[in-house]
C-alpha cells in the first residue's frame, strides 16, 4: 500500500509539463532572470539545450529530456506497415492492467505513423470506446449487434475524431449480457472471426491492424478475441501479484491454439506502469523478461498522469499531449510492435 502510494506521487511530479517543470529548472541554476529575458527570443530549441544542460542535476528534467530526445528519434524512425492485416487480441483477464490504455494508445501511435487501424472494443465497460473519442451510448450500433445479430463491421465502425485512419468498433453496456446470450449461438467462438473475415473482403477493411481490446475475464467475448487473432499482446502491470493469472492466460492461448486457432501466439508484452525507481517495478520487470525473453518489448510504459487523464478528454495520450513520456512511450512500443511484426514476417514465422 505504502509502495503504491509512493508510485503515485513520484509519478505526478515526473508527468508536469515541459514548460511547468522548466522554470524551476531554470531558477535552481542561478539564471532564472537571464533564461527569463532570453527565452523571449530565443527558438524552442534554444531553449531545450539550456534544460539540457541543467538536467544532471535534477532528475525531473533529466526525464523530460530522455522523453523529448526519444520523441525526436522517433520522428524520424521508419514504421515499417504490414504485408497483410495483423490482428492482435489485448488480453489478460487481471482487471486494470492496462489493456484498454496500451490498445488505444498503440493503435494511435501506429495511426499517428500513417498506418490503416481499427480499435474493436470487446469490453461491456466499454473504456476504449471512450478513449477514442466515439459515441458508445446504449443503443449504438456496436460490436453487441455484430456478434448477436451477424450485423457486418462496417456498418458499426466510427471513425475516430483525432486521428483520419484510426476506427473504432464501439461498446456498449448492452454487451454486458453477450457473454450468456453467446452460449446458445451457432459457432460461438467463430462470430467475431467470420465479421472480421467478412470486413477483410470489403470495401474500406483493408486494415494494417486490428487490435481487439478484451473484458478483464477468460469468457466467451475473450474467446471469440482470440479464435480471430493471430496474435496475443499482453500487458502487465508492474505491480504486487503481477504474474498472477499469468500461466491460466497462456494456457488458455494454449488451449485456443490446440483447438479452435493453430496461428495464435503470444507475440508480445508490454509492462505498464513502470516507476523505474522501485525495487518492485524492476524485480517484476526482470521476472517477466526471464520468463518471456523473446515476447517481452524493450520499452516500458511509465506511470503518467497524461495518459491517465487523457480518456476523459476523448483522446489518447498520443493526441493529448504529443510530448510527454506517456505519449513517447506508447509511440517507442508501437514501433516496435510494428519492426518485430515486419520481422517475423520476412522470417515467415508468422
Ligand atoms: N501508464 C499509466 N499511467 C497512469 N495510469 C495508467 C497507466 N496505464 C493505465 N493507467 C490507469 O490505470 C487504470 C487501468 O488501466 P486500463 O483501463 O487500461 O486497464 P484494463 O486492463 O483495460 O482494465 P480492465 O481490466 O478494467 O479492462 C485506468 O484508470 C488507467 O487510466
Ligand atoms: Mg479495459
Amino acid at each position: 500500500m505504502h509502495q503504491h502510494e509512493t508510485h503515485v506521487t513520484g509519478s505526478t511530479g515526473a508527468e508536469a509539463p515541459v514548460t511547468t517543470a522548466s522554470q524551476p529548472v531554470l531558477g535552481t541554476s542561478g539564471q532564472a532572470s537571464i533564461g527569463g529575458d532570453v527565452s523571449r527570443e530565443t527558438s524552442h530549441d534554444d531553449a531545450f539545450a539550456r534544460i539540457a544542460a541543467d538536467a544532471q542535476e535534477n532528475p525531473l528534467a533529466a526525464e523530460l529530456i530522455e522523453a523529448e530526445r526519444k520523441r525526436r528519434e522517433l520522428e524520424n524512425a521508419p514504421f515499417p506497415k504490414p504485408a497483410g492485416t495483423r490482428v492482435i487480441t489485448v488480453s489478460n483477464q487481471k482487471g486494470g492492467v492496462g489493456k484498454t490504455t496500451t490498445s488505444v494508445n498503440v493503435a494511435a501511435a501506429l495511426a499517428s505513423r500513417g498506418a490503416k487501424v481499427l480499435v474493436i472494443d470487446c469490453d461491456p465497460q466499454g473504456n476504449a470506446s471512450t478513449a477514442l473519442g466515439v459515441e458508445h451510448r446504449s443503443g449504438t450500433p456496436s460490436i453487441y449487434e455484430v456478434l448477436l445479430d451477424e450485423t457486418p463491421l462496417v456498418e458499426v465502425m466510427q471513425q475516430c475524431p483525432d486521428l483520419p485512419t484510426l476506427w473504432c468498433v464501439p461498446a456498449t453496456i448492452d454487451l454486458a449480457g453477450a457473454d450468456i446470450e453467446l452460449v446458445s449461438a451457432v459457432r460461438r467462438e467463430y462470430r467475431l472471426h467470420d465479421a472480421v473475415a467478412q470486413l477483410r473482403a470489403s470495401a474500406g477493411g483493408d486494415f494494417d491492424y486490428i487490435f481487439i481490446d478484451c473484458p478483464p475475464s477468460l469468457g466467451l467475448l475473450t474467446l471469440n478475441a482470440m479464435v480471430v487473432a493471430t496474435e496475443v499482446l499482453i500487458p502487465i502491470q508492474c505491480e504486487y501479484y503481477a504474474l498472477e493469472g499469468l500461466s491460466q492466460l497462456i494456457k488458455t492461448v494454449e488451449m485456443v491454439r490446440k483447438h479452435l486457432n493453430p496461428r495464435i501466439h503470444v507475440s508480445t508484452i508490454v509492462l505498464t506502469m513502470y516507476d523505474q525507481r522501485t525495487n518492485l517495478a524492476r524485480e517484476v520487470a526482470a521476472e517477466v523478461r526471464s520468463h518471456f525473453p523473446e515476447q517481452t518489448l524493450e520499452q516500458t510504459i511509465p506511470r503518467s498522469v497524461r495518459v491517465s487523464e487523457a480518456p476523459s478528454f476523448g483522446q489518447t495520450v498520443i493526441t493529448y499531449d504529443p510530448h510527454s513520456s506517456g505519449a513517447v512511450a506508447y509511440l517507442a512500443v508501437a514501433r516496435e510492435v510494428a519492426v518485430r511484426g515486419a520481422a517475423a514476417q520476412t522470417e515467415g514465422v508468422r
